[in-house]
């Protein structure tokens, strides 16, 4: 198993349960940014789409555009199709390929850019370029939207439970069992993710996870030296526009 399939593999079940990147004002971030595409040519492009949830919604809210999901985990693509043959109204219009962004040719003329939870995934080089790429290849007005870790995660302590849903008779709860900072924006985290059925634990299953963590002032601050325009929209999310 490559790495990414090392975090997701056996955890892939949990993470819409878990959702640690929901939050209150992310659905109307999304509307904002498909009023921002509409009337701009091209396919939005969704680097690391995950479960498809987002994809799906963005598909939904602007109802004639295509989309370009990369997902280079077998495990969120299977999740993906899953929930997109639910979904007659948008399957037509989306491409789930499995790459990661480094392998995308930018090729396609682009309206948008989707980058949701996944800059962490990249190693800093790897990040840097990923941001040259979209400054090189975009055109003017395309908007890209990107949402970091919340910084409240680097801090957390060892042993917080972060996320509790439950699911028919199932109790879902993840900790963070473990917490270390590794290099200067490096760190790996242990969660651990309980299945309860009442007071019994059903199953517990442990993911590792290392994350290049940079802050949204920092990312903006890249940004804002290429030929983008951007906004600090929360402590998570930032949108950032090609100006020139
Ligand atoms: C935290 S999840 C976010 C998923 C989705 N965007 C969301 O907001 O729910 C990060 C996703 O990025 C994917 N990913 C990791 N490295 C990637 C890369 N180099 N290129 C594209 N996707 C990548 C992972 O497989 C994972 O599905």
């Amino acid at each position: 198993m490559n790495e990414i399939e090392n975090v997701y593999g056996e955890t892939v079940e949990f993470y819409d349960l878990s959702a640690l990147s929901q939050i209150g004002n992310k659905k109307i971030v999304l509307n904002k940014f498909a009023d921002m595409v509409k009337d701009l040519d091209g396919i939005i492009l969704d680097i690391g789409a995950g479960t498809g949830k987002t994809t799906i919604e963005m598909a939904n809210m602007i109802c004639d555009k295509e989309i370009i999901a990369l997902e280079p985990s077998a495990y969120m693509r299977t999740a993906f199709m899953a929930r997109l043959m639910e979904h007659n109204e948008v399957k037509e219009r989306i491409s789930l390929l499995p790459i990661d962004v480094g392998k995308y040719s930018f090729r396609d003329k682009i309206s948008g850019v989707m980058c949701m939870g996944v800059l962490g995934h990249l190693k800093r080089d790897e990040q840097e370029k990923l941001l040259y790429k979209l400054d090189k290849n975009l055109n003017i007005n395309v908007p890209i939207l990107i949402e970091l870790l919340e910084p409240k995660f680097l801090v957390a302590p060892v042993g917080s439970r972060i996320s509790v849903a439950t699911q028919g008779r199932l109790r879902y709860e993840t900790y963070i069992t473990d917490i270390k900072q590794v290099g200067m924006d490096q760190w790996t985290w242990r969660l651990t993710y309980k299945v309860f059925c009442g007071k019994k634990i059903v199953s517990t299953v442990d993911s590792l996870m290392s994350w290049n963590y940079q802050s949204v002032e920092k990312i903006l601050n890249q940004l804002t030296k290429m030929h983008f325009r951007t906004a600090k929209l929360s402590e998570t999310l930032l949108l950032a526009i090609k100006a020139r």
